[in-house]
């Protein structure tokens, strides 16, 4: 059994195939999803959706692109919401000096309250990380309350996730280690141990080979599996069963329905 550790079900990609996808998936042998929210609003639909399906499970948070929309109650409503038995992380959170789509000084700011808020609530994190590795680096690195997390669609180099296995987090691999060019990306599953590493779609994006240009959903993470078992040497039975539990590990799900 493999579990999806980062989709977004809740977005309109979805609509009207949710029971489609979680069959597909279940005949793929995925049986366990964790949907993501991307803003106060996202987050309650994530919410929303883990109450009413048994193998999904949600996390809320403000995503990087997101940073601006924060207001003055928006952290309260999201702890009211991470109250729910069904969220088993914060965010997600982070820095995206790509798209730039909040101000780098808000996505800063932001990204420092969303941490202390995590270890206040005692909810490890989902790390967002584009073009900024130095920055969630040192960032991480003064976080006080850690609670522990993952680095979600990891796109830095070894080094880069040698540091962050050091911090005690986890990192997750997304489908684009399927893709020709993303030889750096191998090099790090190829040397970062097994049992530090995730799978995740990050749905509707990032289609895998042989799906790349199509909507992504939860059941194209055996691509992804089944390439990191082919760069480790291992077997895909291997690499389903200790992602799935460092997933049950670092999210603390140690009852959830696969
Ligand atoms: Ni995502």
């Amino acid at each position: 059994m493999l579990i999806d550790s980062h989709a977004h079900l809740e977005l309109s990609e979805f609509d009207g195939d949710i029971e489609g996808v979680i069959q597909r998936a279940k005949e793929n042998g995925v049986g366990c999803i964790i949907t993501v929210g991307l803003n106060l609003e996202d987050s309650r639909k994530v919410v929303a959706l883990a109450e009413r399906y048994d193998n999904i499970y949600a996390s809320v948070g403000v995503h990087p692109h997101d940073a601006k929309s924060v207001d003055a109650t928006t952290y309260d409503l999201l702890g009211k919401l991470s109250e729910n038995d069904k969220v088993v992380a914060y965010g997600e959170i982070g820095l995206d000096f790509f798209r730039n789509r909040s101000p780098r000084d808000i996505q800063i700011k932001r990204f420092g309250e969303q941490l202390e808020l995590a270890g206040e609530l005692g909810l490890p994190v989902i790390i967002h990380d584009r073009e900024a590795h130095r920055e969630i680096v040192e960032m991480l690195k003064e976080w006080k309350g850690h609670s522990g997390g993952v680095i979600h669609c990891f796109s830095g180099d070894y080094d880069m996730a040698r540091k962050c296995l050091d911090m005690g987090f986890y990192i997750s691999m997304p489908g684009t280690i399927t893709y020709r060019k993303s030889e750096t990306l191998r090099d790090v599953v190829r040397r970062v141990l097994i049992d530090r590493l995730l799978v995740e779609t990050d749905c509707p994006f990032l289609s895998p080979e042989p799906k790349r240009g199509k909507r992504n959903e939860p059941a194209n993470v055996v691509y992804t599996a089944r390439r990191i078992a082919q760069v480790k040497g291992l077997s895909f039975e291997d690499v389903a069963r200790v992602t799935s539990e460092n997933t049950r590990n670092v999210f603390r799900m140690k009852a959830a329905v696969l």
